[in-house]
């Protein structure tokens, strides 16, 4: 046992049991994600809980249907090809007890007033807007899901691919809030099995530097 299992533990599953996710279980772990830290503690974030087992399966046709309409868009056969072949990654959520959808809500900046104001070129702006705090504080608490879920023995995965089908995901579960969109989601469940482990990570010298 090392002192950060708890970091270690968590994996990316993309299987699932036919096993439910007790409320408390699934309340301490939304509980979890509250606690990380936001910009301003500003905390613009809304989870949206699905535990519906024939709307989380709609999800799925819906961003099935979705990647076959946005493949036709790209430009060559290959693209075409390519985007259509990730649509398997864009579904695991569809055998999950559960699915999270994470939203993020707005977080205005020194970007956004310039913007408004048309007060600044437009290339100020974009350099200013890059760090986007307003997705950090979003990511942040996703991470604390996921960390969470993964120390009670749940599986997740985190997911961007299917925000392409954000406009229609939404009006399927029937949530709005003005200014909030789909960030993320993550399925939420038992693994299916426990043999998978984390892919390999680049070299930690590769990717930090020391500044002495
Ligand atoms: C922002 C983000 C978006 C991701 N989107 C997807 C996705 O749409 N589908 C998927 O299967 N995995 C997705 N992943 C999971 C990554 O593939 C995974 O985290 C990475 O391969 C490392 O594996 P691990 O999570 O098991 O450590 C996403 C991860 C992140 C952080």
């Amino acid at each position: 046992m090392g002192k950060l299992d708890f970091i270690y533990k968590r994996r990316s599953v993309r299987n699932f049991l036919d096993a439910d996710v007790p409320a408390d279980d699934l309340r301490e772990i939304l509980k979890a994600a509250i606690y990380a830290p936001s910009g301003k503690n500003l905390q613009n974030w809304h989870f949206v809980v699905v535990k519906n087992k024939a709307k989380i399966a709609e999800m799925a046709q819906i961003v099935e249907r979705k990647n076959a309409e946005l493949a036709e868009l790209l430009p060559s056969e290959e693209k075409r090809k390519a985007f259509r072949g990730m649509v398997a990654y864009h579904t695991v959520f569809k055998k999950a007890p559960v699915v999270i959808l994470v939203y993020a809500g707005p977080y205005p900046t020194l970007a956004t007033d310039l913007a408004e104001a048309k007060a600044a070129p437009l290339d100020l702006i974009h350099a200013l807007a890059r760090p986007n705090p307003g997705v950090q504080n979003i990511a942040a608490a996703m991470e604390n899901l996921l960390l969470a879920a993964a120390n009670l023995g749940y599986g997740t995965c985190w997911m961007t691919g299917p925000t392409y089908a954000a406009e229609e995901i939404s009006k399927l579960v029937g949530f709005t809030k003005p200014g909030y969109y789909l960030a993320a989601m993550t399925p939420l469940g038992v693994p299916a099995d426990d043999k998978g482990t984390n892919p390999p990570r680049k070299p930690l010298d590769e990717v930090v530097t020391f500044i002495e």
